[in-house]
């Protein structure tokens, strides 16, 4: 039997909406959308379109025409006058864009498999002015805001607004009794006759400080609690939501049982820190939630290009309180909890007592110890939550690594790359791959030359395989000339998510491979039999980000490899006794 949840605080605009129709509308919609385009939703926009479907960005009842849009721009108002902060718009490239007739048009918007999600009825398209949103909703146009980079870097130029119906939610196999709609999440304060609920926002694993802090404002409030994490889209570099998540499960059993709940949302955080902080909590009183509480920073970008913060630390309580009525659910403001030593427990920073002394870990000193496996005291966070931490990230001698190595054609760089494998297998741990240049060509870019484009895909492939290789905790070894420095560049990014990275530059100058000629290719190239040959009449662009440099002309190969073994021993890559444990 489902509880009335009519008690409850109201959603925002009145009307919990809900935009998944009916079986027999949707087996119309699925008939009729053989005549329609197709849009392929971003995993951004597949995270929106969720929230939009399940009611969590009620009152919206589809992605935004232009008026709600520039009205949530300029003065946080949708067109209705209603207090929304945040742009949620479809963003599709010019070419889909200037195919779409607004106000007859309809798009099928589908999921990475081609299922059919949606249908949106088309009202608007527009191009926006990205640099002129990034201006209002960030305060911003650095692109070193995760916000703003996403929408002028990554982002498409045109947007489509309209009416969504739904014919179904996007399909999660993942932690599938936590992801619970703001329908679901009502139904269960009714059962559990919850009215006071205060919800805490997050995209990082819980610690103690998280869980002094959530149980003091619980209390404070007389409300109950719901944890609520971003499993959506968040900041980039974060702990993925999987290990987050068994985090949290750990987690909510230190709390005094019946009083918190955990349920995931599957919400595309901005970064957008004040105006993101509104636009949590009007997310939250969807969810049925009273309270929500607004820490130190909340959905902070981090810093800009000069080190200074975007948003003062507490900018989000500031904005939040000038507009909590029209927002309608109560601030708990949070400052930082830090932890006193001499009384073992946790004080909000300005209440420290004069003279105490004050611990805390940050999220960078706690990365760093994972990496070297050093101590994560007990105060700090539970040992169940360490030894989860610690499966997901082990230090570094148990991480994946890729030696990506760089330099001419008979630089010596596969020489180098074999005698590295050989020390690898010798001493054995984890498991070793050698993408040689040659072999590389021979089984996965049979088909490439040597433009540049054809260069660019090989190097692509090459950093595609090692950070899978990476991700699984192998090593490794890659040797291809690889002479673009923007694709190093990108293999290195695609990599380091996963494990190490480390870029040898074997800088053999091309005087002495041309004199040294092995394969006779030197020859060849000046004699214009060869085409485009790296360093004759193809250029190569000097790495300036190596973490090592080899010069064959002083080096045996031995030693070479060995400067290697030396680099990836003292990043803590390989243990004091080889590549294992
Ligand atoms: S790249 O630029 O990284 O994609 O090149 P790579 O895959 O490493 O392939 C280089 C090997 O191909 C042979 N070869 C050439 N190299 C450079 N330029 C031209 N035009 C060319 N044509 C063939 C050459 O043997 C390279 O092998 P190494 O081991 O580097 O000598």
């Amino acid at each position: 039997m489902t509880a009335s949840t009519g008690h409850l605080i109201p959603p925002h605009g009145g009307e919990l909406i809900n935009l998944i129709v009916q079986p027999e509308r949707a087996s119309e919609l699925k008939a009729h959308s053989r005549e329609w385009p197709s849009w392929d939703l971003t995993a951004r926009q597949l995270c929106d379109l969720e929230l939009l479907c399940s009611g969590g960005f009620s009152p919206l009842q589809g992605f935004m025409t232009r008026k709600d849009y520039e009205g949530v721009c300029h003065n946080m108002r949708l067109a209705s006058g209603l207090l929304w902060p945040m742009p949620i718009t479809l963003d599709v490239s010019e070419e889909f864009a200037k195919s779409l007739k607004p106000g007859s048009s309809k798009v099928a918007l589908r999921d990475p498999e081609g299922v059919m999600l949606a249908v949106l009825h088309v009202e608007d398209v527009w191009q926006a002015d990205r640099k002129a949103e990034a201006e209002a909703v960030f305060k911003t146009t650095s692109s070193v805001h995760p916000g703003v980079d996403y929408l002028l870097n990554k982002a498409h130029p045109w947007y489509v607004g309209g009416r969504v119906e739904s014919l179904q939610a996007p399909s999660h196999y993942d932690f599938r009794s936590l992801r619970l709609t703001p329908a679901d999440v009502r139904a269960d304060f009714a059962m559990q006759g919850w009215r006071r609920v205060v919800a805490f926002q997050t995209r990082n694993p819980m610690h103690r400080a998280h869980q002094e802090l959530t149980f003091r404002a619980a209390k404070q409030v007389e409300a109950n609690l719901l944890i609520h994490p971003s499993v959506g889209m968040t900041k980039p570099g974060d702990v993925d939501y999987f290990t987050r998540v068994r985090c949290y499960q750990l987690l909510i059993g230190k709390y005094p049982a019946g009083t918190v709940k955990l349920s995931l949302l599957p919400l595309a955080m901005r970064m957008g820190g004040p105006r993101e902080a509104i636009w949590h909590a009007l997310i939250r009183k969807n969810h049925g939630v009273t309270h929500f509480i607004v820490g130190r920073d909340h959905a902070g970008p981090g810093n800009d290009s000069n080190g200074k913060p975007f948003y003062g630390p507490y900018e989000a309580q500031e904005l939040f309180k000038k507009n909590e009525a029209d927002i309608g659910v109560t601030m708990v403001p949070f400052n930082m909890m830090v932890y006193l030593e001499d009384q073992d427990r946790y004080v909000p920073d300005n209440e420290v007592p004069n003279g105490s002394r004050v611990l805390n870990i940050s999220g960078t000193e706690l990365r760093r110890r994972l990496n070297e496996g050093g101590e994560i005291p007990g105060w700090f966070t539970y040992p169940e939550v360490v030894h989860e931490l610690r499966r997901s990230y082990p230090p570094r001698h148990k991480q994946g690594v890729t030696v990506f190595f760089t330099g001419l054609s008979g630089s010596g760089k596969s020489t180098i790359a074999n005698v590295l494998l050989t020390k690898f297998l010798e001493t054995g741990g984890r498991p070793v791959t050698l993408l040689d240049g040659d072999l590389v060509r021979k089984h996965l870019s049979s088909e490439l030359g040597f433009s540049k484009e054809h260069r660019d895909i090989n190097i692509r492939r090459i950093g595609y395989v090692a950070s899978e290789i990476t991700k699984n905790g192998g090593i490794a070894i890659c040797a291809p000339i690889a002479p673009y420095d923007a694709v190093r560049k990108q293999v290195r990014s695609m990599v380091e998510p996963h494990g190490g990275f480390i870029l040898v530059h074997i800088a053999t100058s091309v005087e002495v491979c041309e004199q040294r000629d092995r394969k006779g290719l030197y020859a060849k190239a000046r004699a214009g039999i060869i085409k485009e040959f790296t360093g004759i009449s193809d250029p190569y662009e000097e790495p300036k980000d190596a973490e090592v440099v080899i010069n064959t002309g002083d080096l045996t190969p031995e030693e070479a490899a060995q400067e290697i073994v030396l680099h990836l021993e003292r990043e803590g890559f390989i243990g004091v006794s080889g590549n294992q444990a």
